[in-house]
């Protein structure tokens, strides 16, 4: 089996493709590296000691992806290609329109001319707003708070339409929670290009010296000690449940949708104390403003991808922490 994988230079794409190495699938990777390196590819080979094809190529080019249709005969497509930083989306909402939907079009439109019908999409917890209630099912009401939320809401709706008009589609919306950690090696891992956005990253910088301290945003939530809570999972784990949806799609089974999370939510001072512990570092913070837009707690109820995909995310708190900080203190500055 082959499987197309968009994105797959970037942190979540590349720990996907050592786990379809791993099971024997051949991977062909199309990025166009605009959010991460070449050199990741290449530590995926050096991990499993198989290769892969890699195209760099640009989703917003329709010739570029007809290209590798036409090399390979692709079984299914994983598609995490697109921009993912929130705040730059609110302030550059077109770049993240045109990137992500147009992007998302043009792929499609080589899929259907192709006859490849068979698509996992990166979707994310963001497509759940501020949940009425915890933990979150699939079935809660969507909605989007930021640009970056809408592409992933207006992509589920155009992957539905697609599959109302016409049956052959195999379609999965995988809602992931907040990956975290690092491939166990410390050979790939997340690599965000200059000061990151998200948490997890923000503490490996601040733990290896690279950042002075990190900024809690906000202590006053309704949450156990006041700081944000959310459901971190483990970037294997959740590469690992792409691995498992491949063999549901390839049942025929029309559009799913499954929420990848662990099920438990950690607050921003658990985080910081379980870095604390991989790392025997000490971790300066102080409490600043809340961040415009941040909801005080998210978890998912991940109870459908157990049952239906035998899909469960096993690693722990202290896994994730010490794969993050193994990954940092190897590469520093990340893959430059
Ligand atoms: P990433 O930025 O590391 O990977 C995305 C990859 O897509 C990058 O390698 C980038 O170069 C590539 N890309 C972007 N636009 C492209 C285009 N037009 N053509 C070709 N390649 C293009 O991000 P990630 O964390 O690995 O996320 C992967 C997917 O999962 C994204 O769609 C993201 O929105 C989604 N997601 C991520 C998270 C998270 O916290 N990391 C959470 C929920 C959902
Ligand atoms: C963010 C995005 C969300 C996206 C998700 C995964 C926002 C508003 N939301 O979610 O759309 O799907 O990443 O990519 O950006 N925190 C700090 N200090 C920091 C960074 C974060 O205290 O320097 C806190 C946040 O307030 C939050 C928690 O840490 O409580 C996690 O934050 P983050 O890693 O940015 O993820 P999300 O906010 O869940």
């Amino acid at each position: 089996m082959k499987i197309l994988v968009t994105g797959g230079a970037g942190y979540i794409g590349s720990h996907t493709c050592v786990e379809l190495l791993n099971a024997n699938y051949d991977a062909v990777v199309l990025d166009n590296l605009s959010n991460s390196s070449e050199k990741s590819l290449i530590r995926v080979k050096n991990i499993t000691g198989k290769s892969l094809e890699f195209y760099k190529a640009d989703l917003l080019n329709k010739k570029q992806i007809m290209t590798v249709f036409s090399d390979h005969k692709i079984d299914a497509v994983i598609h995490f290609a697109g921009l993912k930083a929130v705040g730059e989306s609110v302030s550059m909402p077109l770049k993240y329109f045109h990137n992500n939907i147009i992007g998302t079009l043009n792929l499609l439109d080589v899929m259907n001319d192709f006859n490849v019908k068979n698509i996992v999409f990166s979707s994310s917890a963001t497509v759940y707003g501020d949940p009425a209630s915890l933990p979150i099912t699939e079935n809660f009401p969507l909605c989007a708070t930021n640009p970056y939320g809408r592409t992933k809401l207006m992509i589920e709706e155009i992957l539905q339409d697609i599959y109302r008009s016409d049956r052959n589609w195999n379609i999965a919306l995988l809602r992931y929670f907040n990956p975290v950690g690092a491939h166990k090696s410390g050979e790939i891992g997340e690599d965000p290009f200059g000061i990151p956005n998200n948490l997890a990253p923000y503490i490996s910088q601040v733990a290896v010296g690279l950042l002075p301290r990190v900024s809690i945003f906000g202590n006053n939530y309704d949450t156990p000690d006041g700081t944000g809570v959310r459901d971190y999972i483990h970037v294997v784990d959740l590469a690992l449940g792409h691995l498992k949806t491949l063999p549901k799609l390839f049942t025929n089974p029309g559009l799913v949708v499954y929420n990848l999370g662990t099920g438990f939510g950690y607050s921003v001072l658990e985080m910081i104390k379980g870095f604390e512990a991989a790392s025997g570092k000490t971790i300066p913070y102080k409490i600043v403003d809340k961040r415009p837009g941040d909801i005080a707690a998210c978890w998912a109820d991940p109870s459908k991808a157990e049952t239906d995909l035998g899909w469960k995310a096993d690693k722990t708190l202290s896994d994730m922490c010490k794969d993050a900080w193994n990954w940092q203190k190897k590469n520093p500055k990340g893959y430059r």
